[in-house]
């Protein structure tokens, strides 16, 4: 696949480090950044053949077969019907609009166009959130009642982040967007997210976007996704999920505090991970960043998908029902009541939030409970059939 990066900052950076890591078969032959100096830098980094400060050029070059758009997130909707209109397949970086509008357009866009739309949501391509979600669709841990994650650091690193007009709201739209999606995909994609409840505030930095926000997303089978995001957070980047089924438990933790510690006096001034805060003393490095934050295995999926004619696993569908759940997410943290997810094309199924099947105890009684005490003692608590009372063996 030839491939042409529009961008040449954070992401653009992880994205390149990915498809050159390993040796692929894929590779970047046009950068477009708005400036000449950017875009030569990145070409010569990642010995990218041309590089040009003209987006609409980068996007019809006729030796591209497929266009990674790494720009500000008040670029995505025009650099996305620029490629559709040229009719190249193209990969998005997250969140895929402001809001659900302009996803949706994006979204129609290549649908008409016939041509791939990719939603890059690395997060949902890790090896731990591979595994996690194979488990859960083979059973592992019954029936998701609640799905949390949590994507937590000091705040960005680019100025439009802090812009509300560019990036279309604070840490909710530039890290609920994870959040969403990874809970979505735990409790099943085809569940329709109904409505949500959700507070933010703008606690710690001079902004009008929010910088801390919790929400909860109840979905049609009454399952449960928590999304807890912060631009205020210290120590580091925080990213972990947590899932709970009616027969076991997932918890993951991608990034601090995972099995890697290491400790320097400080002599050397080197990286030691994304945001984190300290190069000095007691220390969580991450092994390999790119494949621990699923960006080698995203792209492999996104390639394929593009080769077989089939859908991305994360695809431009799933980026509009992400925006659909945060623009109600922030309808909700203005109302401070549940706001219905405003879904205007829904693809999944009609779920009915099941009632569980009752244990029996005997004949007469339910199983509540049965726990073993200290002493050795076992211990049931049962309800009885006919009356309802709840008695203990
Ligand atoms: N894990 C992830 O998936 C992840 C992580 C970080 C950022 N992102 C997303 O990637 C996108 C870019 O973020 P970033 O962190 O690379 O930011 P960045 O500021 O480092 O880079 C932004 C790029 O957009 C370009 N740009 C900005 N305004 C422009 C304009 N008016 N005209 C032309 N080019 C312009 C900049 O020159 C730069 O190349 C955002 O949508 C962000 O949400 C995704």
């Amino acid at each position: 696949m030839k491939l042409a990066i529009l961008g040449s900052g954070f992401i653009a950076r992880f994205y390149a480090d990915a498809l050159v890591a390993q040796r692929r078969k894929d590779a970047i032959t046009m950068v477009y950044s708005r400036t000449e100096a950017n875009a030569k830098k990145f070409a010569n980094d990642y010995n990218v053949p041309g590089y040009t400060t003209n987006m609409k050029e980068c996007i019809t070059h006729a030796n591209i077969d497929a266009v990674i758009i790494a720009l500000s997130n008040d670029l995505h909707l025009e650099s996305v019907l620029a490629c559709a209109e040229a009719g190249k397949h193209v990969l998005c970086t997250k969140p895929l609009g402001r809001n659900s509008q302009e996803a949706l357009q994006m979204l129609e866009a290549v649908e008409k166009a016939n041509v791939t739309g990719g939603y890059l949501e690395d997060l949902c391509y890790t090896p731990k959130f591979l595994k996690s979600l194979s488990a859960i669709k083979n059973g592992n841990i019954g029936e998701v009642i609640w799905a949390k994650s949590r994507e937590t650091h000091p705040g960005p690193h680019s100025n439009w982040f802090w812009d509300k007009e560019k990036s279309g709201g604070g840490a909710m739209v530039d890290l609920g967007c994870h959040c969403v999606e990874i809970s979505r995909n735990f409790i099943g994609k085809n569940i329709k997210p109904i409505e949500v409840m959700c507070w933010a505030d703008t606690r710690v930095h001079p902004i009008d976007a929010e910088d801390n926000a919790i929400g909860l997303v109840k979905y049609e089978n009454g399952a449960i996704g928590q999304f807890e995001v912060s631009w205020s957070f210290r120590g580091g980047m925080d990213l972990r999920d947590e899932v709970m089924g009616t027969e076991g438990t997932i918890w993951v933790n991608n990034f601090l505090r995972t099995g890697f510690d290491m400790f320097t006096s400080g002599k050397s001034n080197s990286y030691v991970a994304e945001k984190a805060e300290s190069n000095t003393g007691w220390l969580f490095p991450v092994g390999d960043e790119m494949n621990e934050l699923g960006y080698n295995h995203m792209f492999t999926d996104m390639f394929e998908a593009i080769e077989n004619k089939r859908q991305p696993h994360e695809s431009f569908y799933d980026g509009y029902i992400v925006n659909a759940i945060l623009d109600a997410a922030y309808l909700s943290a203005a109302t401070k009541r549940w706001e219905p997810v405003v879904i205007t094309d829904w693809r999944g199924i009609a779920a009915k939030k099941e009632t569980k099947q009752m244990t029996d105890y005997d004949k007469d009684f339910y199983l509540i409970k049965e726990e073993t005490l200290p002493s050795g003692e076992k211990k049931f608590i049962i309800k009885n059939k006919k009356t309802g009372s709840i008695e203990v063996r």
